[in-house]
Parts: C-alpha cells; sequence; structure tokens
C-alpha cells in the first residue's frame, strides 16, 4: 500500500518549484506518490518541473486554466487539491507548495508519529517562514511552533506542514459537500478554511520540529496582497472572508 500521497500545487514559481520537488524526492521514506498539480504554469516553470515527471512515482497533472476570469472564478489551489484527493492512493496526505521545502526526514518522522499513536489523526510540525525581496534575497524570517494541540489551527498553522489520515477524509465530504472549499472568497486563506472543517470533529497534535521551510516570493498571494499597487489579479478577487471569522466560530464551538 502507499503510505503517503503528496500533493503539490504549483503555479509559476519556476525559480522554487524544482528546489520543492527535489526535497519531496529525496526523503527518507520512499513509499509515496507525489501528485504535482500544475495550474497552467509557463514554460520556464514547466521546464523546472520537466526533469521530475520520470520519477515513477511522480503523476503531473495540468490544468489548462488560462485566463485571468478563470483563474479568480474558485481558489484554485483548493481547486487542484481537490482533484488530487480523488485520485490519492495514500494512507496519509501531505501537502506541498511550489515554494516550500520539506525536511529530508519530514515524511518518516511525520508518519511514524501517526503510526504510533492511532486514535490522532492530525500531526503539525514547526516551520521556518522566509520572506524573500524582488532580489530573491531573505528579509524576514519567522518560527511557526508547534507545542499545543490545536483545535483553532485557521492561520496558525500551514498547509505544508500537516499530514493527516486520509480517512477522515470521508467525513469532512459528508458533512461539507466537498473537501477544500473552492469558494474565491478563501483565496487569501483556502486552507485556514480547510483546517476550520477538520477542527470541527479532528485536533492537529504538535510534533515539535521545524520539518519545512516556506518561501513567501515576489510571486506569492500574500506578498501581492500586501504590495500598495493591486496586481490586476488581486483586483479580480472578490472580497476575502477573514481569519477571524473562521477563529470566532471555532471558539465558541469549543469553547477554547
Ligand atoms: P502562493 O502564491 O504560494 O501564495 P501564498 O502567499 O499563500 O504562499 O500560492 C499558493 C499555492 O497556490 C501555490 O502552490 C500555487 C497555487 N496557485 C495555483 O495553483 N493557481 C493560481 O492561480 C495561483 C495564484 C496559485
Ligand atoms: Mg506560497
Amino acid at each position: 500500500m502507499t503510505k503517503v500521497t503528496v500533493i503539490m500545487t504549483s503555479f509559476n514559481k519556476a525559480a522554487y518549484v524544482g528546489r520543492s520537488i527535489e526535497a519531496i524526492l529525496q526523503q527518507t521514506l520512499s513509499n509515496f506518490e507525489l501528485f504535482i498539480m500544475d495550474d497552467g504554469s509557463n514554460e520556464k516553470t514547466l521546464a523546472a518541473i520537466e526533469p521530475f515527471r520520470k520519477d515513477p512515482r511522480v503523476h503531473f497533472i495540468q490544468s489548462g486554466v488560462k485566463s485571468l476570469e478563470e483563474r479568480t472564478a474558485k481558489t484554485r489551489y483548493a481547486v487542484l487539491i481537490n482533484q488530487a484527493l480523488e485520485l490519492a492512493k495514500g494512507e496519509y496526505i501531505s501537502y506541498a507548495t511550489d515554494d516550500n521545502v520539506y525536511a529530508p526526514d519530514r515524511l518518516e518522522k511525520l508518519t511514524h508519529y501517526l503510526d504510533a499513536r492511532p486514535s490522532e489523526d492530525i500531526v503539525y510540525s514547526a516551520s521556518k517562514v522566509i520572506y524573500l525581496n524582488s532580489n530573491k534575497e531573505p528579509v524576514k524570517e519567522t518560527i511557526r511552533p508547534a507545542q499545543t494541540v490545536q483545535w483553532n489551527a485557521p492561520c496558525a498553522i500551514d498547509h505544508c506542514s500537516v499530514v493527516h489520515r486520509a480517512s477522515i477524509l470521508t467525513k469532512i465530504h459528508t458533512e461539507f459537500g466537498s473537501y477544500w472549499d473552492e469558494s474565491p472568497h478563501f483565496y487569501r486563506i483556502g486552507d485556514a478554511r480547510f483546517f476550520f472543517r477538520l477542527n470541527h470533529f479532528y485536533p492537529f497534535y504538535p510534533y515539535d520540529e521545524v520539518l519545512d521551510t516556506n518561501y513567501i516570493t515576489e510571486q506569492s498571494i500574500h506578498y501581492q496582497l500586501a504590495e500598495e499597487e493591486k496586481s490586476a489579479f488581486i483586483q479580480a478577487l472578490p472580497e476575502q472572508s477573514t481569519c477571524w471569522e473562521l477563529r470566532h466560530i471555532l471558539k465558541q464551538r469549543h469553547g477554547r
């Protein structure tokens, strides 16, 4: 049986995506499948991905999305992740982006953690976040810790720091009608929206070691949102839901 399904979303990060894929293919745990879900990237990005497609564990899927209208009609990475989840064969699900670099033993450590704890369904690790300027130089670094059992994961944890059992997805689909919410109102916080759904039933257990590095690049949605002059992509997005709304509802639900 396939131990882990890793789902990576990709869009136009030619300078970073190769390193992200390589860090997955070189994991100490080798029993995984990797879905590279590309959302209509430019030629340079496709060329950076190309050498890795010959690894038999890699499934490369292209969405065919071209227009800005299509790109902003739904939260694209949620759409791509949902497609991959339909095909996933792994006992565990792990998420990746084209600007995040896994530590070499990330999959081994997080799956061993869950193997040893049948009553726990979701684990998250600490994560390093590096902000880059337009010259790709680091300007700020922070650590997202993993020290508490989280019943309020939205905006506290990034999806690249999480591994969960595939078996919990059935309940999410039954309760909410889909896995990840594809509504474009959650483009900014799509993973927070998914975690909101998970946290209705499941807590996130901590693994307190940095096991991935997340780069905020000049292409990143968050970088574009923070810029004074809004890009055409940001201008085309509908109003974005906030962390506060999701966290407030969970706080009331769980009383913490
Ligand atoms: P990213 O730009 O890295 O945003 P953030 O500021 O949240 O880090 O985008 C997150 C993921 O979404 C990344 O893997 C690329 C993917 N993505 C698409 O698949 N399609 C798109 O149109 C966009 C903008 C992003
Ligand atoms: Mg990113």
